[in-house]
């Protein structure tokens, strides 16, 4: 394995960039190749066998970009799929979940943490699970928040319906005196400033992100992986429906231009 290759990341559509953008900031001369599966997002409301299904072909495909990692940068696909890729990857893969966990553990006082993420997500209590696991006393609180999803794909960040869909996923959490809240699902970082507006500033909003990209890290620094340019790293960015709207909320949320972005064909994803 050569330290220059590419470390992979997949998701849905857009949400994976936010752990895109917490990697690229901790290891900037990291070349990067992010596939976003946008003919078929949403995952969250399918079938846990579909989002594997889905997560393998992501991940296979990835791997004929000779990556070095694998970071799973979907939460929905960490909470059904990881084992599956465990098994057959040669590569080392890191998903949201436990990363997520540890952090929210780490910030919060009272215990008492909330979780929203997708259906798939909360029906699979991913973060429950890990949680209770690291600390069998923590109170965990969860809300599904289906919708948010295709708000942040359309690129509504201050609009007034996502302002008032917030409010009516998130009322509950703040009866529940929560004082930690897991984004959990990769798109709902794009979302924070609404959703930070809604439960209050004195609930710490908790990203997987952050602590997926110093994983990635120790990850790539213990099997001495770490690109070692001086130079800042290339990003390849591939999409499985018509580039447009990825475009512009990608270079809106990176803050940068996107110069290799390609479509590609569903075929070629199922097709193996
Ligand atoms: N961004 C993904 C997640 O973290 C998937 C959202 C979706 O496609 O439903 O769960």
């Amino acid at each position: 394995m050569n330290k220059t290759n590419p470390i992979g990341f997949f998701d849905s559509g857009i949400g994976g960039l936010t752990v895109v953008k917490a990697v690229t900031r901790l290891m900037p001369n990291e070349n990067i190749v992010y596939f976003g599966d946008t003919a078929r997002v949403p995952y969250g409301s399918k079938s846990n066998e579909t989002v594997v299904e889905y997560s393998i072909q992501a991940a296979n495909f990835l791997l004929r970009k000779n990556i070095k990692l694998l970071v799973v940068a979907c939460n929905t696909a960490s909470s059904v799929a990881l084992n599956e890729l465990r098994k057959f990857l040669t590569v080392p893969v890191i998903g949201m979940i436990e990363p997520g966990a540890r952090m929210a553990l780490s910030e919060s006082k009272n215990k008492r943490i909330g979780v929203i993420g997708t259906r798939a997500t909360i029906n699979n209590k991913a973060y429950a699970h890990e949680l209770k696991r690291l600390n069998p006393k923590v109170k965990v609180f969860e809300q599904a928040c289906p919708l948010f999803v295709p708000l942040a794909e359309e690129g509504w960040l201050d609009h007034k319906a996502t302002e008032l869909i917030a409010k009516t996923y998130l009322s509950g959490m703040k009866e529940n005196k929560i004082d930690s809240l897991i984004l959990g699902c990769t798109h709902y970082p794009i979302l924070a400033d609404i959703i930070q507006k809604v439960v209050g500033k004195n609930v710490k909003l908790v990203d997987s992100g952050t602590p997926a990209a110093r994983l990635v890290e120790d990850y790539l620094n213990g099997r001495g992986l770490r690109n070692q340019s001086v130079h800042h790293g290339q990003s390849e960015f591939y999409v499985s429906d018509v580039p447009t709207k990825f475009r512009e909320i990608a270079e809106t949320f990176l803050g940068r231009k996107i110069t290799h972005l390609h479509k590609v064909e569903l075929e070629e994803l199922t097709n193996e």
